[in-house]
């Protein structure tokens, strides 16, 4: 039986000690942490995720403020969003949620963003600091992972780490972050691996991130491995409310039984994301305030 990383109860211990922050601040006469978020179009997942972050920031006592564009928007016309972001001194940090209509380039959106406001760690310049001691804010999804392992004082020292899934948000930062600061042994596999089970087999510690669900089945991991899954797809399931269950990209009946530690999805990764670009505001503000 595997220990559950409860990524949902970690966050909550962090949004409480960002809370006592945010009212020591304000009890000095300081105004609260603004994080902005921007969001174009009516993508449902996209939308779920926003409104979660919308409602971390209340629970913490930032400020947080939604801007919203329909798909029809310009490049021009969010580029333009982003200067005024830049420029506004309200602001302290502000995430730019993906994914963007096609005919919107996402690298030249984050290419113009502020580096010292960019809480979701995704301009070159806070990525290409990630595996040094002075980083300066850090991709939030790989860091969540981080500070997940750490709270449950899970090594990565030495360990074999395999990372399945390249993408600039999650895989690619989180094999820096594992063989950098992590000084594990790491391997990033992806879409043209061969033989991904050779691979996975071997891991000491797992983080998947494809989108894929089911892909890692129980007969690809070893036994004692740590599982993290990062896989949030959404599938036609009439029993819930909404329609649709949330479904990670580890087949958790199978992967269960062998780890000794793993993520449930929901409440694993996701969480930690949300308490991580809170982390980041905070950072982002006390940096903006000279604290
Ligand atoms: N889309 C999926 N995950 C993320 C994230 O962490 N940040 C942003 N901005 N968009 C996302």
């Amino acid at each position: 039986m595997a220990t559950i990383l409860d990524g949902r109860k970690v966050s909550k211990e962090i949004e409480k000690e960002i809370k006592a922050e945010v009212l020591s601040c304000d009890k000095n006469g300081y105004r609260p942490p603004h994080l902005v978020a921007v969001l174009v179009g009516e993508d449902g997942a996209s939308k779920t995720y926003v409104t979660a972050k919308m409602k971390a920031c209340e629970e913490v006592g930032f400020k947080s403020s939604m801007i919203r564009y329909d798909d029809t928007v310009t490049e021009e016309e969010i580029l333009a969003e982003v200067d005024r972001l830049n420029d506004d001194d309200g602001v302290d940090g502000y995430i730019v949620q993906l994914p963007l209509p096609k005919h919107i380039s996402v690298e030249k959106i984050i290419d113009r963003i502020d580096t010292a406001k960019d809480v979701d760690g995704f301009t070159p310049a806070n990525f290409g600091k990630i595996d040094q001691e002075h980083h300066s804010l850090l991709p939030a999804t790989p860091m969540g992972i981080i500070e997940l392992l750490k709270r449950y004082d899970i090594e990565t020292k030495g360990k074999h780490c395999v990372v399945v899934g390249k993408s600039h948000i999650v895989g690619m930062p989180m094999s820096i972050l594992l063989a950098g600061p992590g000084d594990a042994t790491v391997t990033l596999c992806h879409i043209h691996t061969k033989n991904l089970e050779e691979h996975t087999q071997i891991a000491d510690i797992i983080v998947v991130a494809v989108g894929k669900p089911g892909l890692i089945t129980g007969d690809m991991v070893k036994d004692g491995a740590v599982i993290i899954d990062v896989g949030t797809t959404r599938v036609p399931d009439s029993s819930k409310k909404s329609g649709f269950a949330l479904k990670g990209d580890v087949d958790f009946a199978t992967v269960e039984p062998k780890a000794s530690y793993i993520t449930p999805v929901p409440g694993g990764v996701g969480p930690m994301t949300i308490a991580s670009l809170i982390m980041n505001t905070m950072i982002a503000y006390k940096k903006r305030m000279n604290f």
